[in-house]
């Protein structure tokens, strides 16, 4: 309830007010402490007044790559003469639009594939109060192998469900498609389910996690554009099977257009009798609403989420207790990602069989994938589990841009870190990921081409989550901040060789430290992109480092000079 108190004072004033919050904490016996807490930790509320354009420029991977730095650097060059009262430029973490880069919000709305040019068009039509364009529009409607239904069979498998009530069988099926979380950690769906069915009591959750906030994932904004009725028949077989009485999904706050799409497929359900009491004239009842996310990377960490649910600080829990357990309001939670709930129908409906064969060389079933960066073609692709990174970057995303060679790609942003093009080959594949000191994450495939600098690369991806730490938990409060400063000063050149070794031995004990004691996923992955550097691209961080030269040309330049604060600049 907080937010919506928080977001109606902010869509009237442009901001909240001191005297609105003290007014707020008197209505809702609320401490002002505890309201200023909350609004002062998401990105979305502002506690002073905006300016008339609010230019964020995205600063992370697919951006950086995109000339990011250097569009942030012109606006303000092009402004500096023209008020600063008007206008304010600063950085803003990834805005899920990482296909279309360079993207920037301008008080609020999101544009991308922008140009200097374009960013001071609409900066200077929102400083006249002008009405801004309409941003990038989402295409069309697009046919998926994934979907196994055409128009009138949709929620089939919620019919047959409803009628014949096997949740055992549900189970057993999902159990031998062996699904596993498309979120990130990868944990088998169904073990979470039988979890949460286990558990006493009447009171239980089922959330879907929409927050896809890590640089370089958009693959649930499209499956939540073109897919929108198999995430919720997901939502709806898993509050059905595990005896969930209500659901929620956690959608970003910068995916309005999904907002609306399945806010629009939810109102179709309801009056088809697919939701509410009594679903389908059975006697189960599961109701389910979108709760829109005041903002922030770590609000997606499955335990913070809950706590944004519950309208406080969205700082995760230690754990255990798992959210199966002790999840939303204390209740047996089922968490998962849009993909992992969009998977349920396909398995259902067509069979484990059909799972199985989808994929290539053993791994099963198919995949969205997001590809950004360099990329001659980026975008979202639906591919088979098991395919070869190579076949998604030649063949799908088009190759390299401008015809030049790949240098490295991230198989998952900055949390899987950066693998050289000698290691294209590798499948996309959960174990084949791993077994190359990576990750399949949430598929997000970030292409660099050979005028990349990885040392500039770790950097970017450490400042990310520097910036995005919640700052609960020491070793990720002060070990981003640390690492953050050895990379820059590595950037800047010329070190003694016996400072150099120094450094390396800290980055190690730092490493070490924040994957074992940090309390959540994003301080634990913290060193993922600096260790991969490290080891594929060590002699080019030695060059920067031991020599002063960036083999790429980018870190001693004076533009890069000129960018420096921001490629390290905290954001605001
Ligand atoms: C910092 C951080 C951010 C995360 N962001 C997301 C996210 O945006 N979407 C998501 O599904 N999982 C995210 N996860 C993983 C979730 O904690 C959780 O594992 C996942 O939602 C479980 O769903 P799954 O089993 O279907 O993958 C994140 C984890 C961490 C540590
Ligand atoms: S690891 Fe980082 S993000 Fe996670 S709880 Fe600790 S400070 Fe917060
Ligand atoms: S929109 Fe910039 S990195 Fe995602």
């Amino acid at each position: 309830m907080i937010f919506d108190d928080l977001r109606a004072i902010q869509l009237r004033y442009g901001f909240l007010p001191k005297a609105e919050l003290e007014a707020l904490s008197q209505r809702s016996h609320t401490p002002l402490y505890q309201i200023h807490s909350v609004a002062s930790f998401y990105p979305h509320f502002q506690l002073a007044p905006p300016p008339k354009a609010d230019v964020r420029v995205c600063a992370d991977m697919s951006c950086h790559l995109n000339g990011a730095c250097e569009l942030r650097a012109e606006l303000e060059q092009r402004f500096a003469k023209s008020g600063g009262a008007d206008v304010t430029i600063r950085d803003v973490s990834c805005l899920g639009r990482c296909d279309q880069a360079p993207a920037v919000s301008i008080n609020d709305e999101i544009f991308t594939n922008v140009t200097a040019a374009s960013a001071e068009a609409i900066a200077r039509s929102a400083i006249l109060g002008e009405t801004l364009p309409e941003p990038h529009p989402e295409q069309g409607r697009v046919r998926c192998a994934s979907d196994p239904y055409d128009d009138e069979g949709k929620y089939g498998v919620v019919r047959k469900l409803a009628a014949s009530k096997d949740w055992d069988g549900v189970l057993a099926e999902l159990k031998a498609s062996e699904l596993r979380g498309m979120g990130g950690a990868g944990f088998p769906t169904s073990m979470k389910w039988d979890l949460v069915r286990k558990q006493p009591g009447a009171e239980k959750f089922i959330v879907c996690n929409a927050d896809e906030s890590e640089p370089g994932t958009i693959k649930d904004r499209f499956i939540m554009t073109h897919l929108p009725h198999l995430v919720i028949e997901g939502m709806i077989v898993a509050g059905l099977v595990t005896g969930a009485k209500k659901g929620i999904l956690y959608i970003r706050h910068e995916y309005h257009l999904q907002e609306e799409i399945l806010g629009e497929e939810l109102r179709r359900c309801y009056h088809a009798g697919l939701l509410g009491r009594n679903i389908l004239g059975s006697d189960s009842i599961f109701d389910l609403e979108i709760f829109v996310s005041p903002g922030g990377y770590i609000c997606g960490e499955e335990s913070a989420l809950l706590e944004a649910l519950e309208g406080k600080r969205a700082e995760p829990r230690n754990k255990p207790p798992f959210p199966g357990q002790a999840g939303l309001w204390q209740k047996p939670t089922v968490i998962n990602n849009v993909e992992t709930f969009a998977n349920v129908p396909q398995i259902l409906a067509r069979g484990v069989e059909w799972y199985k064969t989808q994929g290539q060389g053993g791994s099963r079933g198919l995949k969205f994938v997001g590809v950004s960066g360099h990329a001659a073609k980026p975008g979202i692709f639906e591919v088979p589990m098991g395919i070869p990174m190579r076949e998604i970057i030649f063949q799908h995303a088009g190759g390299i841009r401008g015809g030049r060679q790949l240098k490295a790609f991230a198989p998952s942003g900055p949390s899987s870190g950066y693998l050289p093009a000698s290691m294209a080959d590798v499948r996309l594949d959960f174990k084949a990921l791993a077994d190359a000191g990576s990750m399949l994450g949430s598929g997000a495939i970030v292409v660099c081409d050979d005028t990349t600098c990885m040392l500039d690369m770790a950097l970017n991806a450490v400042r990310f989550y520097r910036n995005e730490s919640c700052g609960k938990c020491v070793p990720c409060r002060a070990g981003t901040q640390k690492m953050t400063d050895l990379l820059v000063r590595w950037t800047h050149g010329g070190l003694p060789e016996k400072q150099y070794r120094e450094d390396l031995a800290l980055i190690d004990e730092l490493c070490q430290a924040m994957s074992l004691t940090s309390i959540c996923g994003l301080g634990q992955i913290v060193p993922a992109p600096v260790q991969s550097v490290l080891k594929h691209f060590r002699e080019e961080v030695d060059a920067h480092v031991l020599k002063g030269k960036c083999p790429s040309g980018i870190c001693f330049t004076a533009g890069a000079r000129a960018g420096e604060a921001q490629r390290a600049g905290i954001r605001p």
